[in-house]
């Protein structure tokens, strides 16, 4: 075909690509963070009566989920905006935070959106290194804020490591982070998290006008398939969020399962007691192997084996176990069932080293 070619940003080709955890037949997939259960059925109920009036647009406005979380986190409704998956949430923020030029700073390694997102935006991407221990430097991420920063993610826990900040080193970097930069707590793992001095992020949000908590129905509510997340923040910023959203974005089946999800909390949180005990075994037992495993307050484990990496996710794989390598860097694995776990554990103990 001859024609005159569009014009795509000449930035675009900077853009990282989201690399998705494979589905492969016939193996395991321990890849992407997800839980290894089904929706419960009471969910899927409610999915297929949503599906009825699959016609009908949803509702826009997200009111009902808006509402039943808002009285679940005790905020004011308007403090909530409901998105497609918390990382279409992400992107909300830098559209409405950034300029051009504008700076999102984030640990790196950390969720792979985040430069993604921030790029996308016309934001400029600051990654600051974990520590030697695959932690947030909270003392470094303060010290890259500048004057164009606009927004600061601290994935607590964080993706990929596992490894989460306590209250203390939280607050003391909060108290470094100017009033009109925002800080955002994205919380996707929340659930799992087993040590009290991890802070709730609802709390910090309750008391800082600069701080706003991403929550999102993929893990622990096993959603993921769904897309719905959500983020807490001041009502302005919640506004802007709802503002910046592409129209009718969560379907009314995610609205409904979300719902339901929420009726059976009990049942779920259950479930991701069971994940945590995964996460302990596989440590323990990594461990014990002589992998290096750093603490994780997640459903999922870091391996941080360096040029190694790809190697040994393709000796998992050859295993009929699939997990998520980040080429010279690590590997992470996410707690499956108990059968699963066992065959993933007996592929890292075959692993030539
Ligand atoms: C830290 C973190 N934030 C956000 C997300 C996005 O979740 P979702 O868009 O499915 O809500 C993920 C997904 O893996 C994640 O690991």
């Amino acid at each position: 075909m001859v024609g005159v070619p569009v014009r795509l940003r000449d930035d675009l080709a900077a853009l990282p690509t989201y690399v998705a955890g494979r589905t492969v037949p016939g193996a395991v997939k321990l890849a992407s963070n997800e839980m290894p259960l089904p929706p419960l059925p009471a969910v899927l109920d409610a999915v297929d009566r949503a599906a009825q009036a699959g016609n009908r647009y949803p509702d826009i406005a997200v009111t009902t989920l808006t509402a039943r979380l808002a009285e679940h986190h005790g905020v004011d409704p308007a403090r909530i905006a409901v998105g497609c998956g918390s990382v279409a949430l992400c992107g909300q923020l830098v559209q409405a935070l950034c300029a051009p030029g504008d700076e999102v700073v984030f640990a790196w390694r950390s969720f792979e959106a985040y430069p993604i997102v921030a790029l996308a935006g016309h934001a400029r991407a600051v990654r600051v290194p974990l520590t030697p221990g695959h932690v947030h430097d909270l003392d470094a991420m303060a010290d890259a804020v500048t004057e164009r920063t606009r927004l600061v993610f601290v994935c607590n826990p964080n993706n990929p490591t596992g490894t989460a900040v306590d209250e203390d080193a939280l607050r003391t970097f909060l108290a470094r982070i100017p009033d009109d930069v925002l800080v955002v707590l994205d919380e996707a793992y929340r659930e799992f998290v087993s040590d009290p001095a991890v802070p709730d992020g609802l709390a910090l949000a309750a008391e800082l006008d600069n701080v706003c908590v991403l929550r999102t129905f993929s893990k622990a509510h096993r959603l993921a398939g769904l897309r719905v997340g959500y983020a807490v923040a001041p009502p302005e910023l919640a506004a802007a969020l709802r503002g910046v959203a592409v129209p009718f974005a969560v379907s009314a089946v995610a609205q409904a399962a979300a719902l339901a999800a929420l009726d059976h909390l009990d049942e779920l949180h259950a479930d991701c007691a069971g994940a945590v005990t995964e996460v302990a075994r596989m440590t323990s037992e990594l461990r014990s192997l002589g992998y290096e495993v750093p603490p994780s307050q997640s459903n999922f484990v870091w391996l941080p084996l360096g040029e190694r990496a790809a190697e040994f996710a393709e000796h998992a794989l050859e295993n009929k176990v699939v997990v998520r390598a980040f080429a010279g860097d690590g590997v992470r694995v996410s707690a499956g069932t108990a059968e699963e776990v066992d065959l993933f554990l007996a592929a890292a103990g075959s692993f030539p080293r």
